[in-house]
């Protein structure tokens, strides 16, 4: 909702017609179907490193540099475009597919808390949970086909796979034998690629094709290019959010987090507090090969984490992913919507629970 906020009024000509299309029945208009290598995940065009991250700002033509450096700096205060109804639609549908998401999340982990009251399986068992997330899952996709938008409809969709295909790559997870992991520099940053591409996956999707679907509904001159920005906005808040996720698994335990804490290695998975601990110390490879599932494991691999600089580092790559967010923000006009996301930039690291 705050990015199609602060988004809004980049295109105002085109978004009073959408309204009018919306609101007052007139003719839907007749939206361009683009598809891009955002479809296709993963996205090899936003790479993760600093210096290419440039190329990100690269995309941004010089007009669309001028048309935002023309904007008064008080523009959109006060006169900020409100949402349209198809936005607000969207964010009730990304919200449902997030739940139904932790609903079958919490089946498979097994786990007896979320957000501080008994998980859906705990309290209704696994056989409602599933179905009540599969059902949420129909309503959202008819939802989403009504907002009319065949490119939204698209990429929404795609994250619902995305979602999947995150869970089953950390169910799989690069420590299998034909991958022949060892405990060596080269191996771990391999690892790194499919902990990091799990973690866009499982998380980070959802809300940069959310941010991308706002700024679709919204439309804007130079459409592409803040569909980029909203998108690499979404993908780096994503994953700082993930990042830290995993650290407070570490951190906090179950009254802090409203769910258990110290889950992942329990449940053998390997995040980035243990990956950079591998680094620091060989003897953490066999534990993550065999998923901690030898006595005294959990115990063994928790220690080499304590006595590593694991959690500081992972808070350092979240970090680095919440400042290129912040970073992609300043394209954006002056607006309450913009102030609040700054905020939450910083709320992502900071937050502990
Ligand atoms: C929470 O992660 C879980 C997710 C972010 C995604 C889960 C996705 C699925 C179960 C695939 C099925 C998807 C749909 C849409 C039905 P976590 O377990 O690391 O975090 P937690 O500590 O909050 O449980
Ligand atoms: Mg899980
Ligand atoms: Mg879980």
């Amino acid at each position: 909702l705050l990015f199609a906020r602060a988004t809004n009024g980049l295109g105002k000509d085109w978004r009073e017609r959408r309204w009018a299309a919306e609101c007052d029945g007139e003719k839907e208009l007749d939206l361009p179907l683009t598809r891009g290598d955002v479809l296709n995940d993963w996205n090899p065009s936003m790479p993760d490193t600093t210096s290419s991250f440039q190329s990100v700002f690269s995309l941004i033509p010089p007009t669309a540099r001028a048309e935002r450096a023309a904007m008064p700096d008080n523009w959109q205060v006060g006169t900020a475009p409100g949402l349209l109804p198809t936005q607000r639609r969207l964010a009730q549908i990304v919200e449902m597919i997030h739940v139904a998401s932790l609903l079958h999340d919490d089946v498979i982990d097994r786990s007896a808390l979320r957000r501080g009251v008994p998980s859906a399986p705990a309290a209704f068992g696994n056989k409602l949970s599933v179905l009540g997330g599969d059902f949420l899952l129909g309503r959202a996709s008819t939802a989403l086909s009504r907002l009319g938008d065949l490119e939204v409809v698209e990429l929404i969709a795609s994250v619902i796979a995305n979602l999947v295909e995150g869970e089953i790559l950390q169910m799989k997870e690069v420590y299998t034998p034909e991958l022949g992991l060892v405990a060596t520099p080269t191996a771990s940053g391999e690892a790194w690629s499919v902990y990091l591409k799990k973690t866009y996956l499982k998380t980070a999707s959802l809300m940069a094709k959310g941010c991308r679907a706002s700024v679709i509904l919204g439309g804007c001159a130079q459409g592409e290019v803040w569909k980029e920005v909203a998108y690499a906005f979404g993908r780096n808040f994503g994953l700082a959010f993930q990042l830290v996720d995993d650290v407070l698994d570490y951190e906090a335990g179950e009254a802090t987090l409203g769910k258990p804490g110290g889950a992942d290695l329990q449940l053998g998975l390997a995040t980035g507090p243990a990956l950079y601990a591998w680094e620091e110390h060989p003897e953490m490879g066999p534990l993550i090969q065999r998923k901690f599932e030898k006595e005294g494991d959990v115990e063994l691999a928790r220690d080499l984490v304590r006595r590593s600089s694991g959690v500081a580092r992972t808070r350092e790559l979240a970090r680095a992913h919440s400042e290129k967010a912040r970073e992609l923000l300043q394209l954006l006009p002056d607006s309450d919507a913009k102030v609040s996301l700054e905020l939450m930039t910083e709320r992502v690291i900071t937050r502990t629970w």
